[in-house]
């Protein structure tokens, strides 16, 4: 009986584990600038939004964020210019990364969001 139990508490948690499992880089078929985009994503974007869902943290989630017209919540087009108008100066509670960002870097980080 017991053993039944850690058992079916240990699938539990496996599942849950599978779940959160990150991808590797080459699980995710990332090119080299990619990985630098991700790396980038991973330094300064990700504690407010997440790569992989829609679900909000303090900045929407930005799964598929190219592959719609728009912006979910600004409503703003969804191409390279404004999205990197948006990592240069920021909006509202985002901050603005001009100051810490190289142009090479946030061409990387927009390949990489192009992944998503
Ligand atoms: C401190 C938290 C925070 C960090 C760090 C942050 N953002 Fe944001 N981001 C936000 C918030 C909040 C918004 C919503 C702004 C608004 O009110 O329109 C936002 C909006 C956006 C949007 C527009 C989303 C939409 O649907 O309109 C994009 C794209 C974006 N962020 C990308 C990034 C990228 C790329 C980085 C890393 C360089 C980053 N953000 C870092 C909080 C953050």
């Amino acid at each position: 009986m017991f053993a039944a139990l850690v058992w079916s508490l240990s699938l539990v948690m496996f599942a849950a584990c599978d779940v959160q499992r990150r991808k590797s880089d080459a699980e995710l078929g990332l090119n080299p600038q990619q990985i630098a985009g991700r790396k980038i994503y991973d330094s300064y974007c990700d504690r407010c939004h997440e790569p992989y869902s829609t679900r909000g943290k303090k900045g929407p989630g930005l799964q598929g964020v190219f592959k719609h017209q728009y912006l979910s919540l600004s409503g703003l087009p969804a191409n390279d210019e404004r999205v990197t108008d948006i990592i240069r100066v920021g909006r509202n509670a985002m901050p603005g990364y001009s100051q810490t960002l190289s142009q090479q870097d946030t061409q990387d980080l927009l390949a990489y969001m192009h992944t998503l």
